[in-house]
């Protein structure tokens, strides 16, 4: 994520020790972190001894066995998962989102070649969304400047127009949610409705510009699925486990996705665990054949089978459970939405603000009133710098859609409280002004 030759004459950044929202780096210094670990990934926050001693406890009784068998914790994680998804009933556990991606992935294909004499076996994917580091996930990847350089890709993957109404280019009337749908319905066209498996998208896009999609879109795009019969993929990476407020960045919009990928929120970065989660009519298809030996999902994940990740999952579904996390996030999204809108009446710099529970973005721009040029990369690194040398940790997208890397992103753990947004909100003020007299 950054360029590795200024590390020969400086050091890097480290952090040793975390608590709550507080972080501290090697040399002493205190940090407020304001994107959960750099990537959204912990949820519930530094320090919390009940999931580390969850996870020594089941360590100690039984580290590992393979996805081959079963074990206590990842059960009773899955049963656990599945009353917060209403019309899904399958888990199955990996390491990462990419890799939870890349099980769907494999799916959508096997089912092609078995219950469809290999067609529906395209995927669509969304520009600016992204789906991971791998090259399959890399073949289904919105923001080209990840891809740039590990070519070739994979066939069968195919780009879908983006979501973000800021930039939209046309001037009629319609509802940029119909426009939206309207698109991807003649991508589904051109390619052949019996050609496409699936299509996958993030609830909300987060590193692509946190890009929340217009009010009517995923109805529209739940009625495309259905009337051609193309399973819906829902990449719950970011957004899983609170971050917008409902367990899950779909359940805002009322939809009932084939296929839910999760990962970094699932156990906040205590362990590593993902999962990927689908209803019982997919599961059927892979045993609608018991004579033939292959009709099964033949896919194995070696550390899938490590017990630290669903023990730590466990305690961090029963914390944001116990501490009503995300009923404050919710509130505090909201607190914070107006912290943010206020800072947009101030500086012109601000073109949009955009997001949902403790998840936002604010898209920089030279010139708001006119043609919305993005500020540099400059300009966007000297913020997220003016801001740590305040002490508040914030992120932006980087090095993902060209042009267009002009975007802050704030995640907070959603532990936040009304403090914590000020301090956060004040030092991308004042830092705010500052720019705002340097690009003048
Ligand atoms: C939406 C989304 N999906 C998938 C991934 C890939 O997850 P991982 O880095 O755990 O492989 C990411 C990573 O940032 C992501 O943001």
């Amino acid at each position: 994520m950054t360029q590795h030759k200024p590390f020969e004459t400086q050091a890097p950044s480290v952090m040793v020790e975390g608590k709550g929202m507080r972080l501290w780096d090697v040399e002493g210094t205190e940090y407020l972190d304001a994107v959960s670990g750099g990537v959204w990934t912990v949820n519930v926050g530094y320090g919390r001894a009940s999931i580390a001693n969850a996870v020594c406890e089941q360590l100690t009784r039984l580290n590992y066995y393979a996805g081959s068998g079963g074990t206590v914790p990842a059960a009773l994680f899955a049963e656990r998962l599945l009353e917060k998804m209403h019309g899904l009933s399958r888990v199955y556990y990996s390491n990462s989102g990419s890799e939870a991606n890349e099980k769907v992935f494999k799916m959508v294909r096997q089912i092609s070649t078995q219950h469809y004499n290999g067609k529906k076996s395209k995927i669509l994917y969304r520009e600016r969304d992204y789906h991971g580091t791998t090259i399959a996930t890399l073949s289904a990847c919105g923001q080209s400047q990840r891809m740039e350089g590990y070519g070739p890709f994979l066939d069968g993957f195919v780009a879908v127009p983006d979501c973000l109404e800021y930039r939209r280019g046309d001037t009629s009337s319609e509802s940029f949610a119909e426009i939206s749908a309207k698109a991807i319905e003649d991508v589904i066209l051109r390619e052949g409705p019996d050609s496409i498996g699936a299509l996958c998208l993030e609830p909300i896009t987060a590193g692509g510009g946190v890009i929340v999609p217009p009010d009517g879109y995923w109805p529209r795009v739940m009625e495309l699925c259905r009337k051609y019969d193309i399973l819906l993929h829902i990449d719950e990476v970011v957004c899983g486990f609170g971050r917008t407020g409902e367990w899950f960045g779909y359940q805002n919009y009322g939809i009932q996705p084939d296929f839910v990928t999760m990962a970094k929120g699932v156990a906040s970065g205590y362990a590593a665990i993902s999962c990927t989660v689908t209803t019982e009519a997919v599961f059927e298809k892979f045993k609608a054949f018991p004579d033939d030996p292959m009709n099964m999902f033949r896919d194995i994940s070696t550390f899938g089978g490590c017990t630290a990740g669903p023990a730590a999952a466990l305690e961090n579904l029963a914390i944001l459970e116990q501490e009503n996390l995300l009923d404050n996030t919710r509130k505090m999204g909201a607190y914070l939405e107006q912290k943010l809108l206020s800072l947009k009446d101030k500086h012109a710099i601000v073109g949009d603000v955009r997001g949902k529970g403790l998840f936002w973005g604010i898209e920089l721009v030279k010139n708001r009133e006119d043609d919305k040029t993005p500020v540099s990369e400059r300009t966007i690194a000297a913020v997220v710098g003016g801001c740590r040398q305040q002490g508040v940790l914030i992120g932006a997208t980087n090095r993902s859609v060209p042009g267009y890397n002009n975007t802050l992103c704030l995640s907070p753990a959603l532990i936040a409280t009304p403090h914590d947004l000020d301090h956060i909100t004040d030092a991308l003020d004042k830092t705010l002004q500052k720019t705002r007299c340097e690009i003048s």
